[in-house]
């Protein structure tokens, strides 16, 4: 029996996996970005269990060129499962058949990269007339309550789009969007200091015109209506469809939030970036993060 949507409930999250990689070449020329493994599992993974683990049914994947191997790896694979079984290794059976039931994966292609928000917009079928998240993998975000988690309670609450910020300054700020804001009745305690309603917002601004330091990290529970703020929107930065600019309608003729969300964020968009995250989880990881702490002090760096 199909189930019905509660009114406003959230049970969709699109995940745009159709970008180049060009920052990891070589290492993304045959395999997507997304699959590259942060410690010992790829990163597409954590977008995905964290949407999970936030209540999300459905994970929308907007896929290009190459990504296959993204869709592959959240497939039931009987035959692998049988396999694994068949020689005794029943733990990693189990491990392979959880991943293909972590949630309903669905696919819809992005014939050609015009940017963000033409990916997001690609999903408007598939989404239909519901509020749905947007998790950007780049940005990992570890936290007790899954961020995602965080923005559907605000979603709840007020209404309205809502957004992930946090602050940055100095120059690394040119490369976000970035917002006007400004305080909110924080109907709970603990968004206290932390909940924004958003007024304006500008993608990826020269220092010298960011409107503030609080910038848009890559969580977002969206109102179907973006999907018309999207199609009517011209390209913007980069000559492309920035989700930002469809955002800085809804600012204005609805209600956008921002949370200051709880949680630490890694950009592993980027080979630094990508490493600092790898010490972060493997240093946390419960199996290997001991043995990897005295690993890197016998390096004697
Ligand atoms: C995208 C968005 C930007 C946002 C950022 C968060 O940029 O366009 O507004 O601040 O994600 O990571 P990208 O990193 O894809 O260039």
């Amino acid at each position: 029996m199909k189930r019905r949507a509660r009114l406003g409930q959230v049970r969709k999250a699109v995940i745009p996996v159709a970008g180049l990689g060009t920052r990891f070449l070589p290492a993304t020329k045959a395999m997507p970005k997304e699959m590259l493994t942060l410690v010992d599992k790829p990163l597409i993974q954590y977008a995905v269990e964290e949407a999970v683990a936030s209540g999300i049914e459905e994970i929308i994947l907007i896929t290009g060129e190459g990504t296959d191997p993204i869709v592959e790896h959240f497939a039931r694979q009987r035959g692998l499962e049988r396999e694994l079984k068949k020689r005794g290794k029943a733990g990693e059976a189990r491990l392979v058949e959880r991943l293909g039931r972590l949630a309903r994966v669905r696919t819809v292609r992005q014939a050609e990269p015009l940017g963000l928000g033409h990916a997001v917009g690609c999903a408007r079928r598939l989404v239909g007339r519901e509020p749905f998240a947007v998790l950007l993998p780049d940005d990992l975000i570890d936290a007790a309550l899954p961020c995602t988690k965080q923005l559907l309670e605000v979603h709840a609450a007020c209404g309205g789009s809502v957004v992930a910020t946090q602050r940055v300054e100095g120059p690394a700020l040119e490369r976000f969007g970035v917002m006007r804001v400004e305080p909110a009745a924080a109907t709970r305690r603990k968004w206290r200091h932390r909940l924004f309603r958003v007024r304006d917002l500008v993608e990826k601004p020269t220092l010298a015109r960011a409107p503030s330091s609080w910038v848009v990290v890559g969580r977002y529970i969206l109102e179907p209506e973006v999907f018309d703020f999207i199609a009517a929107i011209r390209p913007g930065k980069g000559g492309e469809i920035q989700l930002t600019d469809a955002l800085r309608i809804a600012a204005r003729e609805r209600a956008v939030h921002a949370l200051a969300f709880g949680g630490v964020r890694h950009d592993a968009g980027d080979k630094l970036g990508f490493l600092r995250a790898t010490l972060y989880y493997a240093l946390k990881h419960p199996e290997l993060g001991s043995a990897f702490r005295e690993a890197l002090k016998s390096l004697k760096l």
